[in-house]
């Protein structure tokens, strides 16, 4: 099924000079980039960002950490792209994300774990429209999508 799903590359990602690296392997598995913006998060779009781990012994820290820079937010397309991300991304901590996946290759931390990916259908439609305007997600075609995505999708 065609999803829509959040990443954020948090700002350890930008301040370890990986966007471009993380943005080429989303791409290169064939997923469509449909919105992409740098931002400064303040505390309010932070703490509506995880307010799930509102009463989380680490929320403070989490909150602390996602506004202390600059970060990436994108929109990907694609089948199954909520899964496909999520298993890109490897386990939340580090020591425990194989390698291949982009915290098994960059992280060691569960705090700097470089990226965010929403976990499902639910919170991906919430985290979407959290983060962008309808507007800033953009549809279009693409020629290599005969090549990447079968024609039933
Ligand atoms: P994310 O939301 O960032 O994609 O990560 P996730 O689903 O794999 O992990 P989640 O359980 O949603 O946790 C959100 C973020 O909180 C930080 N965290 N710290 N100190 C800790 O025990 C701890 N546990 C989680 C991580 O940065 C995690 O990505
Ligand atoms: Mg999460």
């Amino acid at each position: 099924m065609t999803e829509r799903t959040l990443v954020l590359i948090k700002p350890d990602g930008i301040q370890r000079l990986l966007v471009g690296r993380i943005l080429a392997r989303y791409e290169e598995r064939g997923l469509k980039l449909v919105g992409l913006k740098l931002l400064q998060v303040d505390r309010g779009l932070a703490e509506r960002h995880y307010a799930v781990h509102r009463d989380k012994p680490f929320f403070a820290g989490l909150v602390e950490f996602i506004t202390s820079g600059p970060l990436v937010a994108l929109a990907f397309e694609g089948p199954n792209a909520i899964a496909v991300i999520r298993a890109m991304n490897g386990a939340t901590r580090p020591w425990e994300a194989a390698p291949g996946t982009i915290r098994g290759d960059f992280a060691l931390e569960v705090a700097q774990n470089i990226v965010h990916a929403s976990d499902g259908p639910d919170t991906a439609a919430a985290e979407l429209a959290l983060w962008f305007r309808p507007e800033e997600l953009v549809a279009y075609p693409r020629e290599i999508d005969r090549w990447v995505v079968a024609p039933a999708d």
